[in-house]
């Protein structure tokens, strides 16, 4: 037996047909057990008891994963949801969306990504120019699935991420997420806000700008929310982002950089000034 052989391992829980909570790790064969129990405290920590809870466990075989470094990470303080928001646009325009796409991928978020005018099962796949929705299905979208971080990266990130106040397990794991879709190819930025009404963060995520979280892009209370993934749509092969996000395996081996957060006048001032110095000395 192989016993450096690497392990997807993947939770979900349900009740009543209901999606209550989903998680994934990879691990060595050796620590399935360890896992398995920390999934199944996760399958149980919601107020609602599951009606099922589901298990997957499949060796990666012989395809190694690719190792990532985590995207960089800050917080904009914005005011209140209205700001969040028109930052968040703001952002996702310095990546190369253009406004009328990021208007488009809020203003769908905000009233029911899916099709019926629920929440979608994944994320919506969207033209970075034009704002055309070009996933397959519109009620289920895409999830980005077989991603992990590394045992030391795990110890990394949560320390650090401590030390600028987020200590909530949801950040790590979106970071991870956003971390794997922001490398897919042809990916420009990411835009997501949760939807438990309880949960107000969101982030808009790329290479280009890092992790950058909003407390607020949502009223409390709101069910709306989801995933905007922006891409290039000139050449774009469709099944080669679809596998990538879905099937091959991400590892990410070591943390960016965890900068306290700032008001948005200071975030923009800086970027405006990193971009002014870039075009200075073109590298
Ligand atoms: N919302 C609603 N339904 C969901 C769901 C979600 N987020 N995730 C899974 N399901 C249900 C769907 O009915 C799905 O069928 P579909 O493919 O037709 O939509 C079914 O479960 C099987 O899903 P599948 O993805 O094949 O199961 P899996 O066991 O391989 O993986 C997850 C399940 C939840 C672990 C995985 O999809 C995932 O989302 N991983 C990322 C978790 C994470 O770290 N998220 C970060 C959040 S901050
Ligand atoms: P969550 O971050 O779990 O609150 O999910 C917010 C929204 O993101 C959901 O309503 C889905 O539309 C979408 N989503 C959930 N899981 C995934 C995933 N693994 N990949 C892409 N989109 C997802």
């Amino acid at each position: 037996m192989n016993r450096t052989e690497l392990y997807s391992i993947r939770m979900r829980a349900s009740a009543g047909g209901k999606h209550l909570s989903g998680a994934e790790r990879i691990t060595t064969y050796a620590n399935i057990n360890d896992i398995v129990r920390e999934l199944l405290v996760r399958a149980q920590g919601k107020s609602i008891i599951p009606k099922q809870i589901a298990i997957h466990i499949d060796c990666l075989q012989d395809k190694s994963p690719q190792y990532l470094v985590a995207l960089d990470v800050i917080t904009l303080n914005a005011r209140d949801m209205i700001e969040g928001r028109s930052d968040a646009a703001r952002i996702l325009e310095l990546t190369g969306v253009s406004s009328r796409a990021a208007e488009i991928g809020i203003c769908v978020l905000s009233r029911g990504a899916a099709l019926s005018g629920g929440n979608m099962r994944g994320a919506i796949i969207m033209d970075s120019r034009t704002g055309e929705r070009l996933e397959p299905d519109q009620e289920r979208g895409i999830r980005a699935s077989r991603f992990d971080w590394s045992e030391d990266a795990l110890k990394k990130i949560t320390r650090e991420l401590a030390t600028i106040g987020l200590t909530h397990f949801r950040t790590r794991e979106a970071l991870a997420l956003a971390t794997k879709v922001a490398h897919a190819p042809r990916m420009v930025a990411e835009l997501c806000w949760s939807d438990e009404p309880d949960y107000t963060a969101g982030y808009v995520a790329s290479r280009a700008v890092g992790y950058v979280r909003f407390p607020v892009l949502k009223q409390s209370g709101d069910t709306h929310g989801g995933r905007v993934f922006f891409v290039d749509n000139d050449k774009l092969d469709m099944d080669a982002l679809i596998r990538y996000l879905q099937r091959e395996a991400v590892l990410i081996n070591d943390t960016g950089i965890c900068r306290p957060a700032v008001k948005p006048e200071e975030y923009f001032g800086r970027v405006e000034k990193n971009l002014k110095s870039q075009l200075l000395n073109p590298s």
